[in-house]
């Protein structure tokens, strides 16, 4: 298959993987609005073109929380990422590593940290959820310190899961699913032999190691929702941000003054975000969220932006906006289900292509130079 583009890998996720697992990982919440409003808002900003501005030396490298990133691109916490490719977050981390930006292990992975964080030499961000089960977290915030992890991201925006229609129909969740998925697999021998049988064992790694035993994935969306916890306030962050020695950053932020809250909790970013989505369909998309949020809080922390990120042009247009940096979900994760660590490696080269023909054809030298003047606001 020839790819050139997100969409590629899209295609090609999808003719690998099971459906209950594509359509986990492609759907949002509800009748998908928010889903394709992120996409359609973002590729509506226009671009200003300028030229003849001596454009040979581009820099498109920045410093984060004093880690280097050879792009200003961060991967999202991704639940489940060891069910798309054998041992998944391995190889999204190595492909992340191998081009210089940070991978960010979601609480619901697959691998424990323990698994990945020794095979890198870049530190690990972590992404913790809250759970009812409040020892999982100290126990959980240790092992991620004991291996290295640098930032930790907290995110706040699924309290309780989002109606997923697309999972009832795929067999993710819904009447029968165990049996559907065994079809399904039947059906799809590539990911049948790599993932389900040379990719096991098969569950929530990190939470696994918590509780000594194996959190499997029959019900992985009942899971969620037993296990979320929705009484979840500011205040139950303060001992976090005691305990954590690190940079913290509040993902799932899409109002002003949440992002105000986060600066006077203390937080060192926050990401822009409806969680791709899948969680209140209905919300405004990041992209129109971004500029009025930047407006109060820029430079206060740092500000990271998600959620309909799928090319270098997007993420140009979200820097313009006011993002420090962008953090891409399922962008990599179709290259990683259709090619593994080679496909994420590739799809970040395309990223930096086309980060620097949107630099060149904008007139920006570096990153910094990204604003509203190199918008058109028509
Ligand atoms: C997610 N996302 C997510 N976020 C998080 O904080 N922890 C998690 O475990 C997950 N799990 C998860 C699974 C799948 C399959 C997807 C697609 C997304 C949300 C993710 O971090 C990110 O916010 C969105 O994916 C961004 O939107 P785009 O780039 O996918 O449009
Ligand atoms: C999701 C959760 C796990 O979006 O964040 O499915």
């Amino acid at each position: 298959m020839i790819i050139s583009s997100t969409s590629d890998y899209r295609k090609a996720a999808q003719a690998k993987l099971p459906p209950f697992l594509f359509h986990y990982i492609d759907g949002g919440s509800y009748n998908e609005h928010t889903l394709r409003r992120n996409c359609e808002d973002l590729s509506s900003i226009a671009l200003k073109q300028r030229v003849l501005k001596n454009m040979s030396d581009i820099d498109i490298t920045t410093k984060v929380f004093g880690e280097s990133f050879a792009l200003p691109i961060a991967l999202s916490p991704v639940g489940l990422t060891g069910m798309y490719s054998k041992r998944g977050e391995v190889q999204a981390a190595l492909a992340a590593e191998q081009k210089g930006i940070p991978f960010t292990m979601s609480t619901v992975s697959v691998c424990p940290i323990e698994e990945v964080a020794p095979k890198l030499k870049r530190p690990m961000w972590f992404q913790l959820y809250v759970l009812k089960d409040r020892g999982f977290m100290r126990n959980v915030l240790e092992r991620a310190k004991e291996a290295g992890v640098s930032t930790l991201v907290f995110t706040v925006d699924m309290p309780v899961p989002g109606a997923r229609y697309r999972d009832l129909h795929s067999g993710m969740s819904g009447p029968n699913a165990a049996m559907r998925r065994v079809f399904q697999a039947m059906r799809h021998p590539d990911w049948a032999l790599n993932v389900g049988v040379l990719g096991k064992p098969h569950d929530l790694g990190n939470i696994s190691t918590y509780r000594g035993k194996p959190t499997k994935l029959e019900d992985y969306i009942g899971w969620l929702g037993e296990n979320f916890d929705p009484s979840i306030s500011w205040k139950d962050l303060e001992w976090i941000r005691d305990f954590w020695d690190g940079p913290m950053i509040i993902k799932g932020i899409l109002d002003q003054q949440d992002a105000k809250d986060a600066v006077s909790f203390g937080a060192d970013g926050i990401v822009v975000s409806n969680h791709g989505g899948r969680q209140l369909d209905g919300v405004m998309s990041s992209v129109k969220a971004l500029p009025y949020i930047a407006d109060a809080v820029k430079g206060d922390l740092k500000i990271f932006v998600d959620s309909g990120i799928r090319s270098g042009l997007d993420v140009v247009r979200m820097l313009a906006l006011g993002a420090d940096c962008a953090m891409l979900g399922r962008s990599y994760i179709y290259a990683l289900a259709a090619y593994g660590r080679a496909g994420v490696e590739n799809l970040l080269d395309l990223y930096e292509k086309e980060m620097r023909v949107a630099m060149t054809l904008t007139g920006a030298n570096d990153i910094s130079q990204l604003n509203h003047d190199s918008l058109m606001h028509i």
